[in-house]
């Protein structure tokens, strides 16, 4: 079982939990993930490591209630536990040397991913410049941890209640309009998201790394639930990813692929909500 030590909720149905796991904090790395378990019979969900304490065997997760089982991981408490937390999994980030500047871009809950990302370039010393994109203000979370990491935090909303109104594409042409060179873009959010910014990088000659966020079921290579094409070849984003470049994404069959078990999921959420209440099994 793995403690929940710490519970903060830091944006509308967003919650960071410190989990006691330190086989996975002595190993982990900014872009691998984990799948857990919330209990006996509960389906497994992989989510990012946002950050890991060696010293003190903690692990921390950002996750936002979309669903049955995040729900039901939202609703533990401090001091409660966690059947089973595996990781750290996926490849760690690969950073080529010598960067001083990167943009690193989140949309929506694609920032909670985001977040190790900022934290780990500027602990190498590279200059960050955060674009984070939500639909309306309300929305907007990690705001303050983005800035303490030393990032510069540039916002879009989609209705302009903060920030540029429009989308991340946008603030990233501004900041690049307005001088700035980037050594690499790391981006992470809805494929369109990552689409849009991987279409406007590639022209631009900027490295580009993706977070791709399929289905994982084993997250070990062996079920391939997570297949994407990347480069006209097969990958799987649990042990060859989940980043890879985004110049060379399929990302319209990963758009295509993403939607197939819509109908699945809704009914689970509605079983789980309905009729299970409080930490369902089925
Ligand atoms: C490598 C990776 C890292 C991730 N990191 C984070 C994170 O740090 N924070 C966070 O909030 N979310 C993260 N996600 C997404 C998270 O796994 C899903 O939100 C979660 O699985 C939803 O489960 P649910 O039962 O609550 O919702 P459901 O109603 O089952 O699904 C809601 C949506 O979540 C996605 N999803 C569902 N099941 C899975 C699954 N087994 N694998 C992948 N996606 C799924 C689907 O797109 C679906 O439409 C990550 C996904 C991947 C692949
Ligand atoms: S999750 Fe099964 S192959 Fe990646």
């Amino acid at each position: 079982m793995y403690r929940i030590l710490e519970k903060r909720v830091v944006g509308p149905n967003v919650t960071l939990m410190k989990i006691d796991a330190p086989y996975v904090a002595r190993k982990a790395e900014a872009g691998q993930f984990i799948i857990l378990r919330v209990n006996e019979g509960g389906e497994r969900i992989p989510l990012t490591v946002a950050d890991y304490d060696r010293e003190n065997g903690t692990v921390t997760i950002i996750f936002q209630e979309v669903g049955k089982t995040t729900k039901m991981l939202g609703g533990l408490n401090e001091g409660e536990s966690i059947l089973d937390f595996t990781g750290p999994l996926g490849k760690p980030t690969h950073y080529q040397e010598g960067i001083k500047k990167a943009a690193v871009i989140g949309g929506g809950l694609g920032t909670a991913i985001a977040y190790p990302q900022v934290k780990k370039l500027r602990s190498l010393g590279v200059e960050v410049d955060a674009i984070i994109g939500f639909r309306n203000s309300s929305l907007i979370f990690l705001k303050d941890e983005i800035r303490a990491a030393g990032a510069s935090l540039h916002i879009a909303t989609e209705d302009g209640s903060e920030g540029l109104k429009g989308f991340v594409t946008e603030v990233l042409k501004k900041l690049i309009d307005q001088g700035a060179k980037y050594d690499i873009a790391i981006a992470i959010g809805p494929l369109v998201m990552m689409k849009a910014v991987s279409e406007m990088t590639k022209k631009l000659g900027i490295d580009t790394i993706v977070s791709m966020n399929p289905i994982m079921v084993d997250g070990t290579g062996m079920c391939g639930g997570c297949r994407v094409t990347v480069g006209g070849q097969v990958k799987f984003a649990c042990v060859d990813g989940p980043d890879f470049d985004g110049h060379q994404v399929d990302f319209d069959e990963a758009i295509r692929r993403q939607g197939i078990y819509r109908t699945e999921e809704k009914l689970s959420t509605e079983k789980h909500e309905c009729k299970l209440g409080g930490l369902g099994n089925a």
